[in-house]
């Protein structure tokens, strides 16, 4: 299948396609209102939209690479640096555009090293990535000639930085797609998805298990899950409930151990269930740079155990479980 279609509803005969593009337009009429919140990310995005795409792209590298240095003037990379900048902090990356490189809080780079093993076959499959964020895994994805990659992200500070890094990669992007939408609207797509990648964000939610039998119904047949998360270390099957915060981040809800998760998934209904990976989180991987400049990880744990966070809690591993229907 290759995506000559505009839009991918139309390589998608089960999706909701009426709500789906009515969701879209409510948004669009949400972001018209004037307010200021939504202008932030948008007026960044626009400039972006004033330059030329690039030349040339490579997905291929530990950064995601969009044009080289010289292909822009002077005063084109000084509108790109300054407009790149107010989508501050940049938490996923690198990416090197057109010569600027953008080192991210997160070297994503490791995570994908570690997700190589266990990829699915992707060669004109329907790919969703739920919490896409920059959509760094996205451009990761494009050498293997997905039909579409579908980004769900519902923060505008990384819908619209997406969008300005598409505008940017032109014609090379032309699989994906973002929506403005989170895992909550992912029952609008029974039976779309060939692989859906969910990625940083299990923890956030309040029902875990819910969600997950809601991505095995937007499966299509013999379909796969691609989890990634946070986990607490221990071979039991136990879910940490923060009481405020873990690891200084709120709205986070359940932190299982990866026998846990193992579980969950089981019980959300999928066949076969493989742990790929499960490693601690590192301060090499996830730190501070002059892209993100709040604190990061080291600050997180208590200084005088780093196998704890700065409240007490078990600090994190991450893992990674390939799960399929
Ligand atoms: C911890 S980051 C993970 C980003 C990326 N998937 C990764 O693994 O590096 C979580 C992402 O989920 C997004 N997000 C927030 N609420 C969400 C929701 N309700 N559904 C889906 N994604 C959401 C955040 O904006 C953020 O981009």
């Amino acid at each position: 299948m290759d995506i000559k279609a505009a839009d991918y509803l139309d390589l998608m005969p089960k999706a909701d396609d009426g709500a789906v593009r009515r969701w879209r337009a409510d948004h669009e009429k949400r972001l018209a209102r004037p307010k200021k919140g939504f202008l932030r990310f948008q007026e960044p995005w626009r400039q972006i939209c004033t330059l030329p795409p690039a030349e040339s792209c490579d997905f291929s590298g530990d950064a995601v690479r969009i044009g080289r240095c010289g292909e822009l003037n002077h005063t084109q990379y000084d509108l790109l640096h300054e407009s790149l900048r107010r989508f501050m902090p940049w938490r996923k990356g690198p990416f090197s555009l057109f010569g600027l490189e953008i080192d991210a809080e997160w070297q994503s780079f490791r995570k994908w090293d570690r997700l190589l093993p266990g990829l699915p076959e992707l060669e004109n499959r329907m790919v969703a990535d739920i919490g896409c964020n920059n959509g760094y895994y996205m451009f990761r994805l494009l050498p293997r000639r997905p039909a579409a990659v579908v980004g769900f992200e519902p923060v505008l500070q990384h819908y619209y930085c997406f969008k300005s890094l598409q505008h940017l990669a032109g014609q090379a992007a032309k699989p994906l797609f973002i929506e403005p939408m989170g895992v909550e609207q992912i029952g609008l797509y029974p039976a779309s998805f060939d692989v859906i990648f969910l990625m940083g964000v299990i923890y956030h939610r309040r029902d875990p298990l819910t969600m997950l039998q809601q991505l095995h119904a937007a499966l299509r047949p013999g379909g796969t899950l691609v989890l990634e998360s946070q986990a607490i270390p221990g071979t039991d099957s136990l879910a940490l409930f923060p009481e405020r915060t873990y690891a200084k981040a709120p709205g986070v809800y359940f932190v299982p151990t990866a026998a846990c998760l193992h579980n969950w998934l089981s019980r959300a209904g999928f066949k076969t269930v493989h742990l790929l990976s499960q490693v601690p989180t590192s301060p090499e991987e996830q730190r501070r740079t002059e892209w993100m400049t709040f604190e990061s990880y080291s600050d997180f744990l208590d200084p005088e155990n780093p196998a704890r966070t700065i409240e007490g809690y078990p600090a994190p591993d991450r893992v990674i479980f390939i799960a399929k229907i």
